[in-house]
């Protein structure tokens, strides 16, 4: 699917403006192109990228200038009193949602001037940019967090947890292997959408990936990608690998991520490369959401021999909350949730104080032949009090009603109610999302 950034209008938000820039660059047509404004902002809320020079910083300028003629993205900033003090990337993005594609914006590099900040800049942003992806019909919004509480305050709600699993390479098991392994180049970028298609039409949360950046990234010469092909060299599964370089000698480590394959034999078949760089690092270390991950391993221990929890609870794998999604259309999102055996009327009671638009009540009807619909007439069987954050959650699939109401974030009316609810809302596999953005 070929979508285009948002283009709404400016959209005052308090005394903040936020506009979308166009090719040009440039709020209004003919004007001015912004991106060195944008780099200055960009430099000075990431001192991670590393930008220290006149040189960098005009590389940091054209490279933003560069990202403005990708498609399905865009550049937005905000403006105060015509001054510019913020900045953000916009992000078209295809994603399954539990079995069907849903239009998804995703936020990424937001940034407020060093002179502009807390005072509600951000806030105006994203609420700008929720506005305008509702107003484009997409159902959820995604964005990877700086600081989680304050983007759960906006209604944003955990994804799955990222696990960083590192192994002796020794370890991997290789049992059942099936296809050959092989490096990737540049010219592999439809070999590496199709695959990668493939297998996102079958997993819950994955992003169709955008040409430009994976053509960035096949081509980066920090990253290796291995990939596996089948007796007719169709690629079947893939990896993005790394280098870690140790402190001491033979203490390299290979991270891998976005590692995917359209089956379990494939999937073994990239453990058997990385098994083979056993002679070049002390250690394989594998980002993934798959929380049972260290059963690839004979031995899931990650080298620290660290107890967690006395007196045995081996260390396997660092945890992080990351991914964040948001409901932006209630109708729209549960109509990504499956039919059910048996009707059932269900109402959801919506807090959502960021955006009054969406808070209130909604009525679902679930049945047998479609996706639940709303019914505001439909007396309920049962009632849903949620919040936005663990709604979206749960439509995504990342967290469980059971989980969510044992930690007092939501309460089901009649309590008996709560399996028949659950079967509803619960998904049988958590979103993955391997996007960087
Ligand atoms: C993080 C960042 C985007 C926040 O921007 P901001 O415009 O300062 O954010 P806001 O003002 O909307 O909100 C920030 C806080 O200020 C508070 N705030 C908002 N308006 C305020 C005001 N008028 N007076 C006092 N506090 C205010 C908000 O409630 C919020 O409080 P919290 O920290 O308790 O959640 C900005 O500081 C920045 O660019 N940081 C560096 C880069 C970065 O981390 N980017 C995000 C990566 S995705």
């Amino acid at each position: 699917m070929t979508t285009t950034a948002a283009t709404n209008p400016a959209h005052a938000a308090g005394s903040v403006e936020v506009h979308t820039l166009g090719p040009d660059g440039s709020i209004e047509p003919g004007g001015a192109p912004l991106y060195r404004e944008i780099a200055r902002l960009m430099v000075d809320a990431y001192p991670v990228m590393g930008v220290t020079t006149a040189e960098g910083f005009e590389r940091t300028s054209q490279r933003f200038e560069a990202m403005a003629h990708e498609r399905s993205t865009a550049w937005a900033v905000a403006t105060r009193h015509g001054a510019l003090v913020g900045a953000m990337r916009l992000y078209d993005f295809v994603m399954n949602v539990r079995g069907s594609d849903a239009l998804t914006g995703g936020l990424g590099i937001l940034a407020v001037s060093l002179a502009h900040k807390r005072q509600g800049v951000a806030r105006a942003m994203i609420a700008w940019f929720l506005k305008s992806y509702h107003s484009r019909n997409a159902a959820l919004a995604v964005l990877h967090p700086f600081r989680p509480d304050f983007y759960r305050k906006l209604g944003f709600g955990y994804g799955t947890p990222v696990q960083r699993f590192r192994f002796a390479p020794a370890s991997l098991r290789v049992n059942g292997a099936r296809g050959t392994v092989r490096l990737m180049e540049a010219s592999d970028d439809d070999a590496l959408f199709a695959c990668s298609e493939r297998v996102r039409l079958r997993t819950n949360g994955l992003i169709m990936k955008h040409r430009d950046s994976s053509r960035r990234a096949l081509a980066d010469e920090a990253l290796r990608w291995a990939g596996v092909v089948d007796e007719g060299g169709t690629l079947r599964g893939y990896m993005q690998t790394s280098v870690t370089i140790g402190e001491h000698p033979n203490t390299n480590e290979l991270v891998v991520r976005d590692l995917q394959a359209e089956d379990g034999h494939y999937r073994a078949a990239l453990l058997g490369y990385l098994r083979a760089q056993q002679d070049q690092f002390a250690r394989i270390t594998i980002e993934t959401q798959d929380a049972e991950f260290y059963l690839a391993a004979d031995d899931a221990r990650d080298g620290t021999n660290v107890s967690v929890a006395p007196p045995a609870a081996h260390r396997v794998a660092d945890t992080g909350l990351g991914i964040m999604y948001r409901i932006v259309n209630v109708e729209r999102a549960f109509s990504h949730l499956p039919a059910s055996e048996q009707t059932f009327k269900l109402r959801v009671e919506i807090n959502d104080p960021f955006v009054p638009t969406t808070e209130g009540v909604y009525t679902f009807v679930f049945r047998h032949d479609r996706p639940p619909v709303a019914d505001p007439q439909a007396v309920p069987n049962a009632a849903l009090c949620i919040g936005i954050a663990e709604l979206s959650s749960l439509v995504v699939g990342s967290l469980r009603l059971r989980d969510v109401v044992r930690h007092g974030l939501a309460t089901v009316e009649p309590a008996t109610a709560i399996d028949a609810v659950a079967a509803l809302l619960d998904a049988p596999q958590p979103p993955v999302c391997t996007t960087r953005f």
